[in-house]
């Protein structure tokens, strides 16, 4: 296993930030990933995982040892006639796995294609996109303890998943790596098609297949959301806030417009929304921008900070709490 030092990880982050790591240990195995553990133990550097890099923002300096994930590999463990269990390692790129289970016809993550990361970071932050969160499919989670080194499996309640959360961001943040994941998958499944962008997108289509969700999640992606290899960014940079009914009824007395989604007892509120209204398409600081047609992700023309990122961040943030009096969350993990 390589272990190196002061290593330069703006080719491990989607927004290509210029952050260096005091050490970075590059992991392709559990026998890599118990060694990596116990180099940082024994040396009682800080752990920090990073998967695509996709969902992070990494400030200048990293103290302590990066691990970058790079377990591959998949495993069967059923197919019935109605489903399928696959385990699949926490280094697959997930784009490539949603693919390469439509092909088999293995439905369901259609509506998930094109979602930049790894499979490993999925549950963290329960990735979900056009009406599909992946929690519906996941049936445990493989992790290692990093103080015992000891092997885990978690079930899906353990997991305590909600809306772009799950026990990873809290109590296991600092105490686990996920190694793998067990969805269970239908093999024939109507898919899901009722979230306004992707019901337009399908336009006459009545009976969406599998493959008309996929190609129409993958067209409306392409056309709204910025490539990260072209235009790096880590998608949505705040979470659409969660309010209750009767603060949501005090703010839509006073902004009859506002963009929302009613979840049972609350509302969801679009943030790309109170963004744009509160004037975040024009703002900028340094190389950092939010952009054109998506006011929730924040992109890096060329040269960006950390600071700058998240200098920009706060003054959105303040904008919309100044504007609407709500509190935007930050949606990637910041290092
Ligand atoms: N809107 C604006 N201005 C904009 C963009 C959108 O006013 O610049 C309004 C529109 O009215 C639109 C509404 O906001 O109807 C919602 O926009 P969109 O459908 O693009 O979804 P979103 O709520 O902004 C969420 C996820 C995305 C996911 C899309 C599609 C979060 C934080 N973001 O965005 O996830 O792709 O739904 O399901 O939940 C990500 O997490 O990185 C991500 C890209």
């Amino acid at each position: 296993m390589r272990i190196e030092a002061d290593v330069p990880l703006a080719h491990c982050n989607t927004l290509r930030l210029p952050a260096r790591a005091e050490w970075c240990a590059t992991v392709a195995s559990g026998d890599e990933l118990r060694e990596a553990l116990d180099f940082a133990r024994t040396r009682r550097l800080a752990l920090c995982v990073l998967g695509g890099g996709s969902n992070v923002v990494l400030r200048e300096r990293i103290g302590g040892c990066v691990l970058r994930m790079q377990l591959t590999g998949e495993e069967l463990l059923e197919e019935a006639p109605g489903h399928v269990r696959v385990r699949v390692a926490a280094g697959v790129q997930w784009h490539g796995f949603v693919l390469a289970c439509h092909r088999r016809g293995w439905h369901g993550l259609e509506n998930l294609a094109l979602i930049p990361g790894t499979v490993g970071a999925a549950p963290i932050q329960n990735i979900g996109a056009y009406g599909v969160e992946v929690q519906e499919f996941v049936e445990a989670v493989g992790a290692v303890d990093r103080a015992s080194g000891e092997a885990l499996r978690l079930t899906h309640a353990d997991c305590r998943f909600a809306y772009r959360h799950s026990i990873f961001k809290s109590e296991l943040a600092e105490r686990i790596v996920i190694t793998d994941l067990t969805l269970r998958l239908p093999r024939a499944r109507g898919p899901r098609s009722d979230y306004p962008a992707l019901r337009a997108a399908l336009g006459a289509v009545a009976d969406p297949s599998p493959a008309d969700v996929l190609e129409a999640v993958m067209r409306i992606r392409r056309e709204r959301l910025p490539d990260p290899a072209v235009l790096p960014n880590v998608g949505s940079f705040f979470k659409n806030p969660v309010i209750g009914r009767a603060r949501f009824e005090r703010l839509r007395a006073e902004h009859p417009g506002v963009v929302h989604w009613a979840a049972g007892d609350v509302v969801k509120l679009a943030a790309a929304w109170l963004v744009e209204q509160a004037g975040g398409k024009g703002m900028r600081q340094g190389a950092a921008r939010v952009h054109e047609r998506q006011a929730l992700v924040l992109v890096n023309e060329g040269g960006a900070t950390a600071a700058q990122v998240l200098g920009l961040a706060s003054r959105i943030a303040t904008a919309v709490r100044e504007r609407f009096g709500i509190d935007l969350e930050i949606e990637p993990a910041v290092y």
